[in-house]
This record gives structure tokens, C-alpha cells and sequence, in this order.
């Protein structure tokens, strides 16, 4: 696939993945309308969508599906792993974790609705994954279709976990753990806070699509060792974003690693090391995806751009 159509595919994917977003997210009316306001405003911040959009193109890989409309069931697996994403980030840029004031080119969600709201408005983004995911669910048993009923409760499963304080939270926590300790921390420790904070989420991604598609056990092992390669890989050029990045293109403000004394890829191997390691572990993650049947031509694509990627 060529640059320019590329380009031209990720335009009208991430299109397509906003309008799905949209079509789930809360209406901002009665008494606790103020938490409706803070999430749709965090999530409506824009963002690149890659998770939800891992989410679609490891489904239709599997299961050859490229009907022009999304089935509900994976429609709202995208939704739900946005939901929680921009949860994260929300949580993260709180005053007491990474203490930032712009994300996704505008204020932070603390910033405009305070840190109480910011907290619940978070609290409410990742309940409302989950609610999104089982009324999903229901919605198929419902219907007779007890295989996509199934396949939406394990992919609850999988999210529930890679999200939880076994995945993105305990990474969460490791992170503030090692605040200000430099070099006293080893790459091991910085390996398992990158693998929990930012690759679990995008495992879960591509085994959500997986499992919703029909893969089978080994399919889906192989595929989450392709979300850990790419999503050390995207935690690495975060790291390096965040020293040579440019706050206007990125949406957020660079040297926040700096200013939190933060342990990073970077600091601990440096800038030209930490490149070589973005394109390694993308290269990896494409042999992986070429040994699986189905069209993944765009999904080899995307994982390629991640490498030079400026946001
Ligand atoms: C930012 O994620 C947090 C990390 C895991 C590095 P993204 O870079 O995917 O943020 P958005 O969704 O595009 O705003
Ligand atoms: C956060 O990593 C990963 C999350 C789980 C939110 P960072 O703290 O480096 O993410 P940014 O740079 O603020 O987006
Ligand atoms: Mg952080
Ligand atoms: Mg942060
Ligand atoms: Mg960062």
C-alpha cells in the first residue's frame, strides 16, 4: 500500500471509527449531567483512534468480513476500548499522576471541570465500557446468536483484565512507583511498566478482534505477542515525543517526563537506541501478522507508520 493511499484509508477509517463513538456516547441531561459533559468532552477530544481501529482491521482479518457496516458487536468492542483509553488518559493527567494541562489539542478534562469531576468522569468512562460490552451481549443472546454472544462476554473478559491492575493499572502504578529514581531502575522494571501501562491495552485490542472474527486459540496467542511488540513500540515513540516531539503537532505538551523526574525509555537508553528499538519491534510485530491468513494489508501499513510517527 502506497503512501498516499494510505493516507487516504486512515482519513476515512478514522471517520468512520468517530461516527461509531459518537453513536454510543451519553446524552448530556438530568441531575449528573456534568459527568455526561466530561466525558463526551474527553472523548470528542479527537485523538488517533488506534485502538479501536486495531479493534476493526484484526476483526475483519479474521473473520473476512468487509461488509460497508460494522456489526453492533464490534462496534461496540471499539467503542468500549475508546471509552477506557481516554479514561486512562484522564485519570493520567490528573494533578496528582502526570500533572498535565493540554491533551488532544484543548485543556485537560481536570482542567476545565475540576479534579472531582475529572475523577468521576473517568469512573464513568470505564463503567461505561463495561456496559457498553455486556448490553452488547445481551442484545445477541437476545437474538439467538449465541456464538457472537459468546464471543463479546470473552472479549469482556480479555478487556476487564489487560485493563485491570494485572494490565494498565498496575502499570499505572509501577510508573508513579519509580518517579525520580533515574537510573537505579532497570530496563526490566522500565519493560514491565511500558508492557503494562501502554501494550496491554493494545494486546486487547487486537484479541478483542480477534475473538469477535472467530480466531482461533493459537491465532489469538499470536496476535497478543503482536500487540506487546507494537505497543512497546508505541510507548517507546511516546517516550521519544515527549523530548523531540512538537506540542502543537502531538496535542499535548512535551518535557512532562522531565518535569514528573520520570524514568523513560529514553533516559535510560538513549535517543538513537530507543529508534532502533521502534523500528525492531514494528518489524517483529509485521512478521507476525504476515504469517496469518486474510487481508492485513492496511493493518502492516498502520503498524509501519507508527514507527515515524509525530502524534
Ligand atoms: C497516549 O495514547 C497514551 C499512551 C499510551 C502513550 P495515544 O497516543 O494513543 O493518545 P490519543 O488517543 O491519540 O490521544
Ligand atoms: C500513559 O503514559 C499511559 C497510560 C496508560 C495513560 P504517559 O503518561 O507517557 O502518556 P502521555 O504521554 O501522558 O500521553
Ligand atoms: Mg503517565
Ligand atoms: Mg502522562
Ligand atoms: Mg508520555
Amino acid at each position: 500500500m502506497d503512501t498516499a493511499c494510505f493516507k487516504e484509508e486512515l482519513k476515512n477509517r478514522v471517520a468512520e471509527i468517530e461516527n461509531v463513538i459518537s453513536s454510543y456516547l451519553p446524552a448530556e441531561e438530568g441531575m449528573a449531567s456534568k459527568v455526561f459533559e466530561a466525558m463526551n468532552y474527553s472523548v470528542l477530544a479527537g485523538g488517533k483512534r488506534l485502538r479501536p481501529m486495531l479493534v476493526l482491521e484484526t476483526y475483519k482479518m479474521f473473520s473476512g468480513d468487509n461488509f460497508p457496516i460494522i456489526p453492533e458487536a464490534v462496534s461496540a468492542a471499539m467503542a468500549a476500548i475508546e471509552c477506557i483509553h481516554t479514561y486512562s488518559l484522564v485519570h493520567d493527567d490528573l494533578p496528582a499522576m502526570d500533572n498535565d494541562e493540554y491533551r488532544r489539542g484543548r485543556l485537560t478534562t481536570w482542567k476545565v471541570y475540576g479534579d472531582a469531576i475529572g475523577i468521576l468522569a473517568g469512573d464513568g468512562l470505564l463503567n461505561y465500557a463495561f456496559e457498553i460490552l455486556n448490553s452488547a451481549a445481551v442484545k445477541e443472546f437476545e437474538k439467538s446468536d449465541i456464538v457472537m454472544a459468546e464471543r463479546l462476554v470473552r472479549a469482556s473478559a480479555v478487556l476487564s483484565k489487560k485493563a485491570g491492575s494485572f494490565g494498565m493499572i498496575g502499570g499505572q502504578t509501577a510508573d508513579l512507583l519509580v518517579e525520580g529514581k533515574g537510573a537505579a531502575v532497570s530496563i526490566d522494571e522500565l519493560l514491565f511498566i511500558h508492557k503494562h501501562k501502554t501494550a496491554c491495552l493494545i494486546e486487547a485490542a487486537l484479541m478483542m478482534g480477534a475473538i469477535l472474527g472467530g480466531a482461533g486459540e493459537s491465532d489469538i496467542k499470536a496476535i497478543e505477542q503482536c500487540g506487546y511488540n507494537i505497543g512497546i513500540a508505541f510507548q517507546i515513540q511516546d517516550d521519544i515525543l515527549d523530548i523531540i516531539g512538537n506540542t502543537e503537532e502531538l496535542g499535548k505538551k512535551v518535557g512532562s517526563d522531565a518535569a514528573n523526574d520520570k524514568v523513560t525509555y529514553v533516559t535510560l537508553k538513549g535517543l538513537e537506541q530507543s529508534q532502533k528499538d521502534v523500528e525492531k519491534l514494528s518489524n517483529e510485530a509485521a512478521e507476525i501478522l504476515g504469517k496469518i491468513d486474510g487481508d492485513h494489508d492496511f493493518l502492516d501499513a498502520l503498524v509501519m507508520s507508527l514507527v515515524n510517527r509525530r502524534k
